[in-house]
């Protein structure tokens, strides 16, 4: 009898929390206080525990997260996520427009204009009506199985309203953007800084890291959101058009954003584009452009893809938002490498949708070249994710006592020297134990896109710095959690995070750890291409200068940098002790799975079939890379239709040279 009322409860209280659910998260008019619906969620969480034959999938408690996993699944998309080319221009959306006409063989062609969500795709399944599996787009067919953090996020519905009339498909994949919007994120960041944690550099970025944590119940606490756009296998649906396919998404639960819009043809398409433009600044959520797709599935289908891209949809840029503000003044910074960065401390100012406060200005040169001066009005801009930049003084703003900028002579932070090298742009502090630079070292090393432990961003590094408990960053496996809690401000709790944290980076991906030795010339990119090439560290490590040029991207002076680096004493010293600790980044099957990896690419001439951007986006997306001039290294030349002098220089060369024919085949094999 007890069992048919804790079932009769169960029943209810999940009701009751989705409504409240809805009010809170949706109509943003809550009913019950944050107290009163705790109470509620734990009612149920003890009673599901205590009768395990209820559990449902899409039972509310399955928002609030989990225990963390170790790693991610990989997850095989069943059908392919595709990306977008982009346009720039009003003259490359109308031919976008002629180029669909051209191939369709018509004369009007009806759209779907939906505003390009700044966030990131993922691809939900759901089997008769409810959520089972969902991935971010990984490469475009292989993902990360982010299942139980998407199921935090409060408006993705577990369950499909499915009618009589709209019954649930037995199996769908539904697509979306996941997001932040611009007041939690500023909030999240506040907090974020106070815990002494970097802040994210953007709502995408958030929205990012905390859809790829390990631990769920993080996820939970960050102000996630999602849009439905799209659906991969669109012939579940049973409708004929993008539109009808968005109609039926909302019509089952799934929030699709209010603005999108049908457009009858390409002038609409681009009044819609100014229009939403306009709007971009009051927005909740960023956004960086418009999509336009081909409102006719039937159509869709003919046009088909160009490589990774759909020919039946285009992404429409804006071009970077700029506001002016006026800069207080110069800092300079002293980076990893000893390099010294001119700051602008400006005003605070919103620039479509973010405070921004510091732009980089970069060296002596830069700053000297825009003539940027404290007490300046200057333009500044943010394109994207990019940083903030200043674009440009305006001259007539400037007060009469502001003085031109000098870089200093003496390293802010040690006092060293500061020496500018032959051909260089940057002044570098010479110290090699300039703290500064074993800071910012270490800094590096535990970011995000390196070992990414949560926990040990700017603040934390500095202060385990100063206190002596660490001078390199293999003495980070040392620590201990008594150490952290004697330190201030390090309570007990996060103090045991920050200690769970680093042993969680001990064995990291090889081509993140690359990375986060912080190896000059190594970025990101050539992390990649090393740990894709050589498949482990020891190998890595005994490359010779040789062994390194053969790679197309290595050139000499990367390839002396990686090479010094593992031959200086200190070095091979911290990577011992790494050794010692444990931290053994994973091996790498050295298999090349991104087909025109190492391949480079120069054209000449015009291709009929594409523009040059499209072309770079296609060969990029398979690994690839373009150069503009035939050096020895390029492995073919592309060439178009009255092709220019490149063609002579790589004949002379011997380099191979194919025609775009040839490159379309090369590219959709
Ligand atoms: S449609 C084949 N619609 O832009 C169509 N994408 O470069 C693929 N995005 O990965 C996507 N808003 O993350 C589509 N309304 C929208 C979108 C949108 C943002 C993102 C999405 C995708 C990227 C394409």
């Amino acid at each position: 009898m007890e069992k048919q009322d804790d079932l009769k409860r169960i029943a209810e209280l999940r009701r009751v929390i989705e409504y409240h659910n809805k009010r809170y998260y949706q109509q943003d008019a809550p009913e019950i206080s944050d107290t009163g619906y705790d109470l509620l969620m734990r009612e149920l969480q003890n009673l599901e525990e205590r009768c395990p034959e209820a559990y449902s999938p899409s039972s509310p408690t399955q928002r609030v997260g989990a225990a963390p996993l170790s790693k991610f699944a990989s997850f095989n998309h069943p059908s392919p996520m595709f990306s977008l080319a982009n346009a720039f221009t009003h003259e490359e959306i109308i031919e976008f427009d002629k180029r669909i006409k051209r191939l369709a063989g018509v004369n009007a062609i009806s759209y779907v204009a939906e505003p390009k969500l700044d966030g990131l795709a993922v691809n939900l399944i759901y089997e008769n009506g409810i959520f089972r599996q969902g991935a971010t787009r990984g490469d475009g067919t292989t993902g990360e199985d982010v299942t139980r953090n998407l199921k935090t996020i409060a408006t993705l519905p577990l369950k499909m309203k499915s009618t009589a009339h709209h019954p649930a498909p037995s199996f769908i994949e539904i697509r979306g953007e996941v997001y932040i919007e611009k007041e939690p994120f500023q909030k999240l960041n506040i907090r974020r800084t106070e815990e002494g944690e970097e802040p994210f550099a953007n709502p995408r970025n958030a929205a990012a890291g905390s859809l790829r944590q390990l631990d769920s119940r993080i996820t939970a606490r960050r102000p996630l959101n999602i849009f439905f756009y799209g659906v991969g296998n669109v012939e579940a649906l049973g409708v004929s058009t993008h539109w009808e396919a968005l109609q039926k998404l909302s019509d089952w639960g799934f929030p699709v954003n209010q603005l999108i819009e049908r457009a009858e043809d390409i002038s609409a398409c681009i009044q819609y584009f100014e229009r939403v433009r306009n709007m971009r600044e009051k927005l909740p959520y960023e956004i960086d452009g418009v999509v336009l797709k081909v409102n006719d599935l039937t159509l869709q289908k003919t046009l088909g893809n160009v490589s990774r891209n759909p020919r039946w949809a285009m992404a429409c840029k804006f071009p970077a938002a700029q506001e002016t503000t006026i800069v207080k003044n110069i800092d300079v910074q002293v980076g990893r490498m000893g390099t010294l960065t001119p700051v602008a401390i400006m005003e605070p100012v919103n620039v479509g949708g973010v405070m921004v406060s510091r732009a980089t200005l970069h060296n002596e040169d830069e700053v000297l070249k825009k003539d940027v001066r404290v007490g300046d009005t200057v333009v500044i801009q943010r394109a994207g994710d990019v940083i903030p930049e200043v674009v440009k003084v305006i001259p007539e703003k400037r007060p009469e006592t502001a003085a031109p900028f000098k870089m200093p002579v003496h390293c802010p932070e040690c006092g060293s020297e500061i020496v500018r090298l032959e051909g260089e742009a940057a002044h570098r502090c010479i110290n090699i134990s300039c703290p500064a630079q074993l800071k910012e070292h270490i800094r590096h090393f535990a970011s995000r896109g390196a070992m990414d432990i949560e926990g040990l961003g700017e603040k934390v590094s500095a202060q385990l710095f100063d206190a002596r408990l660490i001078a390199d960053p293999a003495d980070i496996y040392f620590l201990t959690k008594e150490q952290l809690v004697a330190l201030d401000r390090q309570a007990e709790k996060s103090a045991g995070n920050l200690i769970d944290a680093i042993t969680k980076s001990k064995n990291p991906a090889l081509d993140k750890f690359i990375y986060a030795l912080g190896i000059r010339h190594v970025g990101e990119r050539n992390a990649k291409i090393l740990a894709d090439h050589f498949g482990s560290l020891e190998t890595l490590m005994k490359a010779q200068r040789e062994d390194l040029t053969v790679i197309n991207e290595i050139g000499p002076e990367i390839a002396a940098s990686i090479v010094g680096f593992f031959h200086e004493h200190k070095n091979i010293d911290v990577m011992n002790k790494f050794g010692m600790a444990g931290v053994i980044p994973q091996k790498k099957a050295v298999n090349q799975s991104a087909p025109l990896l190492g391949k480079s690419f120069v054209f000449t001439g015009t291709m009929e079939s594409m523009g040059r951007s499209e072309a770079k986006t296609m060969v990029e997306n398979l690994g690839g890379t373009i150069h503009s001039g035939v050096t020895k290294k390029t492995t073919y030349v592309v060439a178009g239709s009255d092709p220019g002098s490149k063609l002579d220089k790589a004949r002379s060369a011997g380099i191979k040279i194919i025609s775009e024919e040839e490159f379309l085949k090369l590219i959709s094999r």
